[in-house]
């Protein structure tokens, strides 16, 4: 572990201490101090897109050491809508929340959810998909919305292909595209010394474009940086060399955050790649689906095995769900889960805080090997324990 001479970087809404490096990989251990407190890097966020993780109370998502969960601008601003948000303070208040909030701009969201959103030089056109009306997701109008639920982090307006056609005018209009909207952003952003905006590398799969927009956002010097576009399921080979051709030009003292992954083992190897941050709705939504995340990899609650299993979802894990009541949880069985998985919602919610639990604590464990100098240990034992038999 090398110590470092300068390692913060400060600005009105943020500050970034770099605290130490792996000395093989890229990977660092950081703290991220926000208007709603500090956070830990690397860190893994979950989605709470309409304001609440699905079936969770705010109380049981703090409970599961959750300091920055994601909302979404697009949801937000459609229900309970903008004037609600200005009304009631913002989304920390709406949901009663006092800790972190990042909010995405909303284009993605709906090109990816709609399909009948075009993309013009103004911004993202869509139908309503409560009326149907014809809407318009501008830049300007993005941050507004991202003004009123107050984010402490939010993410710029960009041209999202989630397609992974190789149509190169198309990419590179689309990466061109995405910094005039961060310019568009920077100019209409009311909060510049309350909310940090993030910028977000677009680019596909080619190396080449994803170096020449870095340098065009880098340029720009927001706060902090994403790399985005790589969510749409894309060769692994591919998805680490854009993350490893983006971070290599990337400043020390930013944050950066890979955006929409959430696999255990993609966001270990991001780690190693030099990224600090990642969202993804897969470990909340697959646990809807009775599925579990655990070092031995995911196992599916609703599997008959599981009937007459005694155990906790994972031995010595210390979620709620799984710590024994004699330490202040519920020592809930597998027998239970598997009993609830298919008709109850509880088996839902349990699986849910397991899951938040899981991937917060995977990046806790990674941290504190980076700090300790032993990441790349780490790794070997997390890949032979996620590919060893089951148990
Ligand atoms: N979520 C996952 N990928 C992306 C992306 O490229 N842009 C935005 N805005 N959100 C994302
Ligand atoms: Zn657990």
């Amino acid at each position: 572990v090398k110590k470092m001479a300068s390692n913060v970087y400060t600005s009105p809404a943020l500050t970034f201490e770099l605290l130490a490096r792996c000395s093989t990989t890229r990977a660092r251990a950081s703290n991220l101090i926000l208007p709603h407190g500090p956070v830990q890097l690397p860190m893994f966020m979950p989605v709470a897109t309409q304001a609440s993780l699905k079936g969770l109370t705010p109380e049981q998502l703090e409970e599961t050491n959750c300091q920055l969960c994601l909302n979404n601008t697009y949801h937000l601003g459609l229900k309970p809508g903008q004037e609600v948000l200005d009304t009631i303070g913002g989304a920390h208040k709406l949901q009663g929340w006092n800790r972190n909030i990042l909010t995405d701009s909303g284009g993605f969201q709906m090109v990816s959810l709609l399909k009948l959103a075009t993309i013009t030089e103004e911004g993202v056109r869509f139908l309503s998909p409560h009326d149907g009306s014809p809407m318009l997701l501008t830049p300007e109008h993005s941050m507004s919305l991202q003004n009123s639920i107050g984010s402490d982090i939010m993410m710029q307006l960009d041209d999202v292909l989630v397609t992974t056609s190789p149509d190169h005018e198309r990419m590179r209009l689309a990466m061109e595209r995405s910094v005039r909207w961060l310019d568009r952003c920077i100019a209409a952003h009311a909060n510049p010394d309350r909310q940090n905006l993030f910028c977000i590398i677009q680019g596909g799969l080619d190396l080449e474009m994803r170096r020449e927009c870095c340098r065009e956002m880098v340029a720009r010097d927001t706060p902090g940086i994403a790399i985005g576009g790589l969510s749409g399921g894309e060769a692994k080979e591919e998805f680490c060399k854009v993350v490893e051709a983006c971070t290599a030009l990337l400043p020390d003292l930013r944050p950066r955050y890979v955006m929409g992954i959430g696999f255990p083992e993609d966001l270990v190897v991001s780690v190693a790649l030099g990224a600090d941050m990642f969202d993804c709705v897969w470990p909340t939504r697959t646990a809807r689906f009775g599925a579990a995340i655990t070092r031995h990899g995911v196992y599916n609650m609703r599997n008959a095995k599981y009937a007459r299993d005694f155990g906790t979802i994972e031995e010595g894990c210390g979620c709620k769900c799984c710590r024994p009541k004699s330490e202040g949880g519920l020592g809930v069985t597998r027998a239970f889960i598997h009993h609830n998985a298919s008709k109850e919602t509880v088996s839902a919610h349990l699986l849910t805080i397991h899951n938040v639990w899981y991937q917060l604590n995977l990046m806790r464990e990674v941290r504190e090997s980076i700090l300790a100098d032993r990441f790349p240990e780490y790794i070997k034992e997390f890949f032979g324990n996620l590919y060893a038999d089951p148990k």
